[in-house]
């Protein structure tokens, strides 16, 4: 569903020709739809360039991104922000230091629903249910609903920017069809063509099955169950394809500023938060043994190119040894040239 074809980025800081660095190669890389990616890779050698580059913050030089098959390398950060969630190394990005920890929360609530009029404030049943995704941090923020996020931790910042990014509404349909329509580059109209056909496609097979159901000789019970259930695969396939709202998780080395224990907390939550929603994901670290533990799929980036990519069994299998002598053998070989 994400794809990056023939990437290449090079920056150049004076001007002069022996200034340029080539920080990507001409790199191609498929994501499919809730693949977690862990990637890893020495100073310098790519990784957050890639990550800047399919959320739009830099454009490449030489390539294209495609989401959805949708060419999107030209269009803007800010267009593409709904689809994506980030979280930086820095606890100081992400989070509104003078605002509190609800109000961060309303914000990215809100951000999440680019087109609907603004309504702040969170009701009783709101503050609860983020109180207890909150709780899920172990870190004591569901008593600091109301505090200034500028007095805590990094770790503390760091667990609610990645709550924030992960933050999902439930558009309804007419709201996916307008920001289906919004977001890629094909004409507007024909997206809603595209929606439309979809829609009534799946609508027709749901209705000749909710009409079997009811045709059947179950009980009535058993009758108002499985149609319950065909709605919900109706709407679970219309969402798959049609909300992208913070599908995709962009993770830039977001545990390496905290603490041990605090590291591993964040780490075991977003791996929970990333599966339960099963969202598309890239993490960038330096802990190997993470890069290992973590994830379906590992990426090595060496010198701009992807010198590694692994998942299942193959991934299973290595072990941080492997990783060390692949850089190193990487490194001779670098050398060597
Ligand atoms: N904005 C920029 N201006 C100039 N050079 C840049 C810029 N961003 C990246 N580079 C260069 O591009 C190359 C790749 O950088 P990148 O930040 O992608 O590496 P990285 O793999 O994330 O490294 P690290 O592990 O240190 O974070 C480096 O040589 C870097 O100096
Ligand atoms: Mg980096």
């Amino acid at each position: 569903m994400l794809e990056l074809r023939n990437i290449t980025k090079k920056f150049n800081l004076t001007g002069a020709k022996e200034d340029e660095r080539t920080a990507l190669d001409n790199v191609s890389l498929k994501i499919e739809a809730g693949e977690f990616i862990t990637i890893i890779g020495g100073n310098g050698s790519g990784k957050s360039t890639t990550l800047n580059i399919i959320s739009g913050a830099l454009k490449p030089d030489e390539g294209k991104v495609l989401l959805n098959d949708v060419d999107i390398t030209n269009l803007s950060e800010h267009k593409r922000a709904a689809y994506f969630g980030r979280v930086f190394q820095d606890p100081m990005i992400g989070t509104a230091s003078d605002m509190s920890v609800i109000e961060n929360l309303e914000i990215a609530y809100i951000r999440g629903k680019p087109h609907s009029p603004f309504k702040w404030g969170f009701s009783e049943k709101d503050r609860e249910f983020f109180k207890n995704e909150l709780k899920r941090f172990d870190l004591g923020l569901e008593d600091r609903l109301d505090q200034k996020v500028g007095v805590m931790s990094g770790g503390q910042r760091q667990a609610l920017t990645l709550l924030m990014a992960t933050m999902r509404n439930h558009p309804t349909y007419k709201m996916m069809r307008r920001d289906f329509a919004l977001f890629g580059e094909q004409d507007q109209a024909e997206a809603k063509r595209q929606f439309d056909e979809f829609f009534s496609e799946e609508k027709n097979k749901l209705d000749e099955r909710i009409k079997t159901i009811k045709n059947s000789t179950s009980d009535t019970q058993t009758k108002k169950n499985e149609i319950k259930q065909v709605k919900d695969e109706f709407d679970a396939k219309i969402r798959a394809k049609f909300d992208l709202t913070k599908q995709i998780l962009l993770l830039d080395e977001h545990t390496a500023a905290l603490d041990p224990k605090t590291a591993r907390k964040v780490l075991e939550l977003t791996n929970k938060i990333v599966r339960e929603n099963h969202m598309t994901t890239l993490m960038i670290t330096h802990n190997m043994k993470d890069a290992l533990a973590y994830g379906d799929r590992l990426i090595m980036f060496h010198l701009g190119h992807i010198i590694l990519d692994v998942k299942g069994e193959d991934k299973n299998r290595l072990t941080v040894a492997d990783l060390l002598k692949m850089f190193d053998d990487a490194d001779k070989k670098a050398e060597e040239e």
